[in-house]
């Protein structure tokens, strides 16, 4: 996209001003589509300065979210990264695109979500330049029980992402939410697919939202006690195309070296687990019980103990944990 590839040179000669007439012979199009593609870059959040006689000059690359951005930041050309304007559901897109031969590893990222899907069949609000929305469909051969652990291992990526590029350390309210600052800033959602033969995985997609720019007052009144953002909870603000990168970088450690070796990052799980030594209620369906959270087992269940003595391991299929005093 010329845009994208205007961009591209602006950011390589950072603050200094390009011609138009240079940009127009390196690119092989009119001046006027250059100044057509400066616009267009305008539009996604760029500050890009044009003055007579110097040319165009890159001053502010702002929060936009564009495949070329992200391979910038990635330093590695990748051709199964889809980066879209909108979609109901990365999930759902990724499900599609699965569903046509997509390979192992396909990325879908959006800028916004129409329907955006929680856990437990909950919604997630997914608000235009406010989040990163990311999904990654991986076909690994092995029974669906192999991938009790994904869910836990996948916050575990997006925490080691967030915290490399905000220099602050999540926590995980178990099974996978990020929290900064007592708020959740991120939520995920996998989803898996069998073949009925061979009772096997078809695919599983792991799906992560980072809420990136929100303020309090974006958020649902109900969820305004809850939610939080990276820019609530950080020093820094981290642009969304570097977070990308950064949280496909972890995704692909996950893939290649901790999904069959989940003791890999057990540790590090186990250490950013906010919700053990906390009192807490456990909700399957309409019974809730009350209990205190003891452990993480090996396989990232929740081992908790019931008032009555009785210890459990929950897993986080059904099961939703509530904090007693306050969220976490
Ligand atoms: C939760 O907190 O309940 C899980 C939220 C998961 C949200 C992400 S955003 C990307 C992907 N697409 C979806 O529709 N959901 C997940």
């Amino acid at each position: 996209m010329l845009r994208e590839e205007v961009y591209a040179i602006l950011a390589a000669r950072r603050g200094q001003f390009v011609s138009g007439q240079d940009l127009s012979d390196q690119l092989r199009v009119s001046r006027a589509a250059v100044w057509k593609a400066v616009e267009a870059l305008r539009r996604t959040g760029c500050t890009v300065e044009a003055r007579t006689g110097l040319g165009y000059r890159l001053v502010d690359e702002g929060d936009g979210l564009t495949a070329q951005r992200i391979a910038a930041c990635l330093g590695t050309p990748r051709d199964n990264i889809h980066v879209l304007d909108s979609v109901e559901s990365t999930n759902d897109t990724c499900k599609l695109l699965a569903a046509r031969g997509a390979s192992d590893g396909t990325v879908v990222i959006a800028d916004r979500q129409t329907a955006g899907k929680g856990r437990l069949g909950r919604r997630f609000i997914s608000p235009a330049g406010q989040g990163l929305y990311l999904s990654v469909l991986w076909r690994p051969d092995c029974p669906p029980e192999a991938l009790l652990p994904l869910t836990a291992l996948a916050a575990v990526a997006a925490a080691r992402a967030v915290e490399r590029l905000g220099g602050k350390a999540p926590g995980i309210k178990w099974p996978n939410d990020l929290v900064l600052e007592g708020r959740k800033v991120c939520g995920i959602l996998t989803e898996l697919s069998v073949e009925a033969e061979s009772d096997h995985v078809a695919y599983v997609i792991a799906g992560i939202g980072i809420n990136c720019r929100q303020q309090r007052a974006d958020f649902p009144e109900e969820l305004q006690s809850i939610a939080g953002s990276l820019d609530m909870a950080l020093e820094t603000r981290v642009p969304r195309a570097a977070l990308a990168a950064a949280l496909i970088r972890e995704l692909d450690e996950l893939r290649s070296r901790v999904l069959f070796a989940p003791h890999l990052w057990w540790e590090e799980y186990r250490a950013r687990c906010l919700t053990v030594g906390k009192r807490v209620q456990i909700v399957l369906r309409d019974a809730r019980q009350e209990a205190d959270a003891l452990d993480v087992d090996e396989s990232f269940g929740l081992v908790v103990r019931y008032d009555n003595g009785l210890t459990e391991t929950v897993r986080s299929g059904e099961v939703s944990v509530r904090g007693l005093y306050g969220y976490i």
